[in-house]
């Protein structure tokens, strides 16, 4: 199919919203790369919806501008923006059939043939043969195809996707989650994916924005946010953190030595994101190992003495807590490498890190690391609607 190329980055230039006295979204400043798989992560509640809604025209900012490439689209009516969505209840339309509702953006502009272009993104979308299906014959992932398929028929530069996997269960989820991919590298353009699930967002997107309460924290790669968190709640939104609250009291060449639980540690400066003060120091469960003596501590590494509280048996891994002499909790995941032997509850353990595994973190004592987890009406209301429709079908069946 021909593929238009994408022209110019989509951009949020002090984005924001209010509704009466409440802020939710904060002057927000973003770039969407033209062509990318860009995913905004954050909790429920943070302001993900809001956002997407003003960049469709469907929701008025109360300050900033949103641009695409050279133009200002703020002010552009829904119809007339380059853009479309892809809702997490699909919102398709009950009264037309599968092939009436993907042509149904065709017939509003007036193109003449559209025959064709459906059969071809039906078909995109391996839904060769449901033409004339009405959504309530669909299964909830047939559904999500046919959002797909009528969003992606108009060629929109920027495909904007709100939780469009939210209401399937998870196995159904992971394999939507290829099939986004392999439609995104089929039809080019970009793609916004907005979502609460941090994998989702990392196994899918080039580009994440992790949002909290209106506001980005951190926007990368999903290995740079991973690797190198910029704050303590991009830490432990996106993945686990141990973080050990600490003191920055000096320096030593390239690192910066800190202060916790009455031990010395480092954190190569590179990867420290302070160099004084109050500071967490934070280190990947993976990244921790146990053993059983100081002997076997490798050269250079950093260690914490504790006890084993915990073991989550998970296949691929096994889970430990370790709660340290200090009185800190420590997460511990050990790869089933099949050389290792498991490690009872109860045993006595240090558990060590190379200090190129550590990131230094701002640490603000006032600061609530899950400050936005009020509930998502809208999400759960669709969530319930969805739940009572397969109900219906399941009954009917
Ligand atoms: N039309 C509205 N009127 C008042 N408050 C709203 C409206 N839409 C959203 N909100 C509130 O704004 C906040 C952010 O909502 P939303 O953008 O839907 O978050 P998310 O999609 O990240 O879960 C929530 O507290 C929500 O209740
Ligand atoms: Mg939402």
């Amino acid at each position: 199919m021909v593929v238009e190329e994408p022209s110019g980055a989509l951009r949020l230039v002090g984005l924001s919203k209010r509704f009466g006295a409440v802020t939710v979204v904060d002057r927000l400043d973003l770039t969407v790369p033209a062509g990318s798989f860009f995913a905004l992560l954050g909790p429920s509640g943070c302001g993900k919806t809001t956002t997407l809604r003003m960049v469709a025209g469907l929701t008025e900012p109360t300050g900033g501008r949103i641009l695409l490439g050279d133009e200002d689209i703020t002010r552009l009516r829904p119809y007339r923006r380059p853009v479309n969505t892809v809702f997490q209840s699909y919102a398709l339309f009950p009264h037309l059939d599968v092939f009436e509702n993907v042509a149904f953006g065709l017939r509003r502009r007036g193109v003449p043939e559209v025959a064709g272009q459906v059969r071809r993104m039906l078909s995109l979308v391996q839904l060769d043969g449901y033409e004339r299906h009405r959504p309530e014959q669909l299964s909830g992932g047939q559904q999500q195809r046919v959002a797909l398929a009528r969003a992606l028929v108009n060629r929109p530069r920027v495909l904007l996707l709100d939780e469009p996997l939210g209401a399937l269960d998870l196995a159904l989820r992971r394999r939507m989650q290829g099939e986004l991919r392999r439609l995104r590298t089929e039809v080019g353009g970009t793609f916004v994916h907005v979502t609460h699930d941090q994998e989702e967002a990392m196994t899918l997107a080039d580009t994440v924005a992790v949002m909290n309460a209106g506001r980005v924290e951190q926007l990368g790669t999903p290995a740079e946010l991973y690797e190198f968190p910029a704050t303590a709640f991009v830490a432990t939104f996106l993945g686990r953190s141990n973080l050990l609250a600490g003191t920055v009291n000096g320096r030593s060449g390239d690192d910066l030595l800190v202060e916790a639980y009455g031990r010395r540690f480092s954190v190569p400066s590179a990867r420290s994101r302070v160099d004084s003060g109050a500071v967490l120091l934070g280190v990947r469960p993976e990244k921790v190992r146990l053993v059983g003596t100081a002997e076997q501590v490798p050269a250079g590494h950093q260690w914490l003495d504790g006890t084993v509280t915990d073991v989550g048996y998970f296949g691929v891994s096994t889970e430990y807590s370790v709660r340290t002499g200090a009185g800190v909790e420590l997460s511990v995941f050990a790869a089933a490498d099949g050389e290792s032997a498991r490690i009872p509850a109860g045993s006595p353990v240090l558990a060590h890190w190379h200090p190129r595994h550590a990131f230094l973190l701002h640490h603000d004592p006032h600061h609530c690391l899950h400050h936005c987890l009020h509930h998502d009406l809208h999400d759960d209301a669709a969530a319930a609607a969805a739940a009572a429709a397969a109900a219906v079908r399941a009954g009917r069946e």
